[in-house]
Order: structure tokens, then sequence, then C-alpha cells
């Protein structure tokens, strides 16, 4: 696929099943995630692959996080949440690890992040997978980020979710951009 389909037909996947990127696939992913802008150079990326039974984990976390922060909720909710992490064969965790005595803004490392995140998503399409980029509470919890490896100050910028797309699914509408751009006028 040429760069420029992936970039103008890419859409989020809304089922993902088996199989998931392989090993030589992932390879890619991460390669295209490891191109992404990086002012400095300080490759400000973390990432924690979550799959097969690591899955069981990274649900339980997310039910406990949303029992901490919510305990009156009913348990349906707790295992409404503990089945996101099944949503899919493959979970990435992509964080921000910023630098704070770097000369380069925070916002500029998580901006990084944030556009590796993308690349990854792009090279999965452009292989014949698909993705779903979600956050939700539990990517700004600072138990559910110990729990996955990450520091306290790293940022969640997103768990992507992998796999094969299921189903039949009509290409994404074109998104209209031009009341998003002004010229500057000379
Ligand atoms: C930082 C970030 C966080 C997101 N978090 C969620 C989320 O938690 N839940 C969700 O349904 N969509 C979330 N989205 C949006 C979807 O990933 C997706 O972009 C949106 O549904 C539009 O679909 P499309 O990519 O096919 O245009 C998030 C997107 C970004 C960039």
């Amino acid at each position: 696929m040429q760069a420029i389909d992936a970039l103008l037909t890419r859409r989020s996947a809304r089922t993902l099943a088996e199989p998931a990127p392989d090993s030589g696939a992932l390879e890619l992913i991460f390669a295209a995630a490891a191109r992404a802008p990086d002012h400095g150079r300080l490759r400000p990326w973390r990432f924690v692959i979550v799959r097969g039974t690591a899955r069981e984990r990274l649900g339980a976390l997310l039910a406990d996080q949303l029992r901490r922060t919510h305990p009156h909720s009913v348990e349906e909710t707790a295992q409404r949440e503990r089945l996101k992490a099944f949503r899919a064969p493959l979970i990435i965790v992509v964080a921000a690890h910023c630098e704070p005595s770097a000369k380069i803004p925070a916002i500029e490392q998580t901006l990084s992040a944030g556009a590796a995140a993308h690349a990854m998503m792009l090279a999965a399409f452009a292989l014949g997978f698909n993705a779903m980029w979600k956050t939700g509470a539990a990517a700004y919890d600072a138990t559910v980020k110990q729990a996955l490896g990450l520091e306290a100050g790293d940022a969640i910028v997103g768990f992507l979710y992998l796999g094969t797309e299921s189903g039949e699914r009509a290409p994404a509408a074109r998104t209209e951009w031009r009341d998003r751009v002004r010229e500057l006028p000379g």
C-alpha cells in the first residue's frame, strides 16, 4: 500500500480479532514508531506489549482502577472494564517518558509519543491489520502506570488495540478539513 493511501484511508477498527501482527509485523510497527519526529533525539517513547494471558493482568488493572475511583459502582461495570483488555489480541501501551531536565519542552516529548502512536496505527493498517487508539481514566492512573512498569512521570498517550478487523466495513468517509484551514494574509 502506498503511504498516501494509508494516510487517506486509515480508519479505526471497531472489532479486532486474531491474527494479531506477528513478530515480523511488530518489528515494522515499532520501526515506524521510532521514525516519529523527535526534537532533541530524546527517543521519549515507551511501549508495553500486552498479549495472551497478560491481558488478564491488564483487565484486572482496569477493573481495579474503576473500583478504586468509583467505589459505589456495581460489579457488572467493573467486569465490563475488565473485558476491555480482551477487545483485541494485542494491546500496546504507548507512553511518553518526558525528560524534565532536557531543553525540549515536555509537551514536545509527549507529542512525539503521539506521533509514534499514529505511525504505529498507519503501519499496522498498511500491513493489513488494523487498530483502535483508546485512553480512558486508566491511562491517567498512577497505580496502573506503575503496574505496567512505567515511571510516575510517564504519560500514557494511548492503549493501541491491534489485530485484524473482523467483518467488512465501508471505507471511512472523507473528513472535511477546509473549514479548519486559513492562510495568513501577506
Ligand atoms: C489520544 C486519543 C485518545 C482516544 N481515546 C479514545 C477512547 O478512550 N475511546 C474511544 O472510543 N475513542 C478514543 N479515541 C478516538 C478513536 O481512537 C478514533 O480516532 C475515533 O473513534 C475516530 O475514528 P477514526 O480513527 O476511524 O476516524 C482517542 C483518540 C485519541 C487521539
